[in-house]
């Protein structure tokens, strides 16, 4: 989603600028640009915009000798207004009033987030003369900060956040100080980074944009304004208080650079879904036994707020999150009741956010998040605190992130950075991740034997290698790809564990095919969803030989029966043989409460081919992005 990159230096920072915009071209954008203040013969704001990829930016940036010591820089992935130049940041403010002229392109600024009072907002700056050339919610931030722009453009920005309503990152200067680079964010991810010697600086939305540059970073909180320049910054809160540094301590964050090596890999999508043996392995590191220290987050939680106490205090969890997250979370549900015996109810974030909702003071909150800056789940978490839940814990992939910072526990799974947009080693991370905290309540509530311990334990060891053997199935996947790649819809079925698997593999086929695919419980399939199954809609099911089995087999023999073609995933101890209208690929033996991580596996890699048998950009899907950073 979107991405800003800004610094102040006494070098040229275009390269920097681009090369930050390069690092975040992963999360998805449509559109890009750079400004600079140059000192040319013409001293002015100048700037190159795209609606290509970052790589055509350079060109221009090349072309047009586009160099300065201050600068802004961003990646746009549109919520107003279409993908086309005119809409692209960084925007330029334009005066009206007898000295416009000087006052063309005087504020320049870039944005992530929506701005919710954009309208209200620019029937005022229209009245006082102002000219909108986009139909951008971020060009009434630039006119917004010119209209009351006098001499200070710190105090300018002061001002003007008082007037938003929304989320905002911004990143801006001006062409009457062009030694000055001031950032605010409220609602979406703005840090500081503290360059050579401490004299360069820089702002981004991410770390990761800065690798490479600075590892030294301070992470701005809510409400902050920061005011950025050659050798020095300082900080105002939300209050608009003075923040002493050691409130916002610096601190030094090994970024991945994010230019992961493809190897021997067609996509990243296909990369990722192979290395999950090794992301497994890594996330289960140094597990030796079922520990509530393993969700306590060294030095960076409330006082007292330890995971053995929190675990025993707690009589329910509530798991908030978005997309392939909320299937973990509806899969880990399953776990947490059938074993911990705690009650669990799983919410999309987005949903749970702005209904009315029974608080209950000893819930664990749960948040489920591969970036870590999903807007709506950190929505939902500041929601859940403030109706009084303060037991709040992540599974993130970010150890960085705002969400391990803002819950009191955490457990970062170590996927490593996951480029393609459609999640797939993070999934499997994250159910690794909860299935240790299903064995941590259950400890804590005394419902875990030390032989059922030392059981998952062994099976959780076992993972990687059961990987490899699922991995192995690719080429009977690509069999079955060739004919999806011709339909139109897709139905998956899985019952009790499997059925979260269902619909994430009807995700990701949707995702990066563009196919229409639904999931359904197979028991509901005569309650409606049988109805449109004719041989044009493959029907794709998860047979695990797990104590609905038999169920399973007569919700096949009822596909099978209206004409539906099947393809099933099963263990290979259920006897379910391929025959006339139904494709069986064989999987390894039941995996018993962990087979959710392995049934998956076939659904990612089917997703996969089939996009690249329609020859869509499996890693770029079109409409999404990556970080979903805005509400
Ligand atoms: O970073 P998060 O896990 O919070 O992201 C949540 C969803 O946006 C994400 O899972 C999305 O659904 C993926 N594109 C699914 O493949």
């Amino acid at each position: 989603m979107c991405g800003i990159v800004g610094a102040v230096s006494t070098r040229n920072i275009v390269p920097v600028l681009v090369q930050g915009l390069e690092r975040l071209e992963y999360r998805g954008y449509d559109s890009c640009g750079v400004a600079v203040y140059a000192q040319d013969s013409q001293p002015g704001l100048r700037r190159a915009r795209s609606t290509s990829r970052v790589a055509e930016l350079v060109e221009q940036v090349a072309t047009g000798q586009l160099q300065g010591r201050l600068g802004i820089a961003h990646t746009r992935w549109a919520t107003h207004g279409a993908p086309v130049v005119h809409n692209a940041h960084p925007h330029f403010s334009h005066g009206p009033g007898a000295d416009a002229a000087a006052r063309v392109g005087r504020v320049a600024l870039v944005h992530n987030g929506i701005i919710e009072n954009h309208d209200e907002l620019r029937a005022a700056l229209k009245s006082k003369g102002y000219v909108f050339h986009s139909q951008t919610d971020t060009e009434v931030i630039a006119h917004l900060i010119d209209s009351l722009y006098d001499g200070d453009l710190f105090e300018a920005v002061k001002a003007t956040v008082l007037q938003l309503h929304g989320a905002y990152a911004i990143a801006v200067f001006c062409k009457d100080e062009p030694h000055r680079l001031i950032g605010a964010r409220a609602g979406s991810p703005l840090i500081l980074g503290v360059g050579k010697d401490g004299q360069e600086h820089f702002l981004a939305s991410d770390a990761m944009a800065l690798a490479g540059v600075t590892d030294q970073i301070v992470y701005l909180e809510e409400g902050d304004v920061v005011d950025v320049q050659l050798g020095k910054y300082w900080l105002i809160d939300k209050v608009h208080k003075a923040v002493a540094s050691a409130q916002r301590p610096v601190k030094t964050v090994h970024a991945h650079s994010g230019a992961a090596e493809l190897g021997p890999y067609r996509h990243y999508m296909q990369k990722e879904i192979f290395e999950q043996p090794r992301a497994i392995a890594d996330t289960l590191e140094g597990v030796e036994g079922i520990v509530p220290e393993l969700f306590d987050q060294q030095g960076n939680h409330a006082p007292g707020a330890n995971a053995a106490r929190v675990f025993q205090q707690i009589d329910s969890v509530l798991i908030l999150a978005c997309g392939t997250s909320y299937y973990s979370g509806c899969t880990a549900k399953y776990w947490i009741e059938s074993i911990a015996k705690v009650p669990c109810s799983v919410e999309v974030a987005s949903e749970y956010r702005y209904r009315d909702s029974v608080p209950n003071p000893n819930t664990l909150v749960v948040t489920i998040t591969q970036s870590g800056e999903t807007a709506d789940t950190l929505a939902a978490l500041r929601h859940a605190k403030g109706l009084g839940m303060q037991h709040t814990l992540t599974i993130c992939n970010v150890a960085t992130s705002a969400m391990v910072r803002e819950c009191s526990l955490a457990y970062v799974t170590r996927a490593g950075v996951e480029i393609g947009v459609a999640s797939t080693k993070a999934f499997t991370t994250q159910l690794a991740g909860l299935f240790l905290l299903t064995l941590c309540l259950a400890q804590a509530k005394g419902r875990l034997s030390d032989a059922d311990e030392a059981r998952h334990l062994k099976a959780m060891r076992h993972l990687p290698a059961a990987l490899q053997a699922v991995l192995a199935l690719e080429p009977q996947v690509i069999a079955w790809a060739e004919d999806f790649a011709k339909k139109e819809n897709a139905l998956f079925l899985g019952r009790g564990l499997h059925y979260p698997i269902a619909m994430e593999g009807a995700l990701k086929l949707k995702e990066i095919t563009y196919i229409h695919a639904e999931a359904y419980p197979a028991g509901e399939l005569k309650h409606g969803p049988l109805a449109p199954v004719t041989s044009e809609m493959p029907v794709v099911t998860v047979a695990p030989n797990d104590a609905l089995l038999e169920k399973l087999k007569s919700n096949l023999h009822e596909v099978r029966a209206r004409g539906g073609v099947l393809y099933v995933l099963a263990d290979a101890d259920t006897r379910i043989d391929s025959g006339e209208g139904l494709h069986v690929i064989r999987m390894p033996e039941h995996y018993g409460e962990l087979s959710p991580l392995l049934h998956v596996v076939p659904l990612q890699l089917l997703a996969y081919h089939t996009a690249c048998a329609r020859g869509t950009d499996v890693d770029k899907p079109r409409n999404l992005a990556k970080s979903v950073t805005v509400e």
